[in-house]
């Protein structure tokens, strides 16, 4: 108990506030609304038809024309973000990935045509190489090693094409040292100032990316695994170096990936920094709740919601989730 919290049964009764719904919601701390949703969506070449992702029922990579009606729809429901991933085809993937820095790529092309038709919605994109190199790292491969500095200079080039292309948030995820700092002075340097940066400061080499692996066409790529770049799942004051380090470069939000399994890391950063904190809900994390609903085991609606407030409640001042779309539709009614 409290040592502050003076009260004692049976004068005091804490049930006597969960007695009905009105006063529930009277005393509830926390909430979630539309506005704390990030959409990840997946674009795709051509202009044929969506195509399902193996193992996240209802996520899709969509050719761009069924992109921007997508984020019509998530702005229309008061999402305030999308986070857009390309699916590029193999046959664009090379060991240093070119095409990431390539003008008029698919990524770009995207974040053109969403901030053309919803000026409203904002955009954001990952600052990373594994959706365009043959052997799916993050980073440039030289001699069986992820290299940092070289690395850090795509990344900047790769965070101006997006700058270019009107995107609103850059996230760099490959987790280089120095890449904050590096991105933000490219970026000013070109006059791109008012774009922000949300740095996926602790990034951990986690098993739940899975299904992320499958939707951008990268998991049969990579070779061996991330755990020289992202961080051991068994720190925490190290997430503590890592936003600080962030933070000192330029970061202006951070991120926590992945999610549910880490919330002690966020309420550390925030209890901390007391920064705008953001938490990824990974597609590994979104595919044991579509599968266990698929299997009758959970109520899917209930469960998203409950994670998302659990979010919140950890301090997160937003979610990136591929569930997004479904909350805020829950939301509205
Ligand atoms: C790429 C990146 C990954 C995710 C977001 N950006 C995968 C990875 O680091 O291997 C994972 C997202 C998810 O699982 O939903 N750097």
């Amino acid at each position: 108990m409290m040592a502050d919290f003076p009260g004692r049964f049976p004068q005091t009764r804490p049930r006597r506030s969960r007695r009905a719904p009105w006063l529930r919601r009277l005393v509830a701390e926390n909430s979630v609304s539309a506005a704390d949703l990030i959409w990840p969506v997946f674009a795709l070449e051509g202009d044929g038809a969506p195509e399902p992702v193996p193992g996240m029922p209802g996520v899709f990579r969509q050719p761009i024309p069924h992109l921007v009606e997508a984020a019509k729809r998530a702005h229309g429901l008061g999402i305030p973000a999308i986070a857009v991933f390309p699916h590029v085809p193999d046959e664009r993937k090379s060991a240093d990935g070119d095409e990431a820095v390539r003008a008029g790529n698919l990524n770009g092309r995207a974040i053109e045509a969403v901030k053309q038709a919803v000026p409203e919605i904002g955009v954001m994109t990952d600052a990373a190489l594994d959706p365009y190199t043959t052997h799916g790292h993050d980073g440039l491969l030289r001699d069986g090693e992820v290299v940092n500095d070289e690395t850090v200079e795509r990344l900047c080039q790769m965070a101006l094409l997006a700058a270019r292309a009107g995107v609103d948030v850059v996230a760099p995820s490959d987790m280089m040292d120095g890449r904050v700092g590096a991105i933000r002075a490219a970026l000013d340097a070109e006059g791109f100032g008012h774009v922000a940066i949300m740095a996926y400061s602790a990034k951990y080499a986690s098993a739940f990316y899975g299904p992320f692996r499958d939707a951008i066409g990268s998991r049969k790529a990579l070779t061996g695994d991330k755990k020289t770049y992202q961080m051991n799942p068994a720190n925490s004051d190290e997430a503590l170096r890592e936003v600080a380090l962030d933070l000192a470069e330029g970061a202006d939000m951070v991120m926590v990936k992945p999610g549910l399994p880490y919330l002690d890391i966020v309420r550390r950063l925030v209890d901390r920094f007391a920064m705008p904190t953001f938490a990824y809900h990974v597609s590994g994390e979104y595919a044991m709740l579509k599968a266990a609903a698929e299997k009758g085991l959970l109520d899917y609606d209930a469960c998203l919601m409950e994670t998302l407030l659990a979010f919140k409640r950890a301090g997160c001042a937003g979610v990136l989730t591929y569930g997004a779309m479904e909350a805020a539709e829950l939301l509205a009614e």
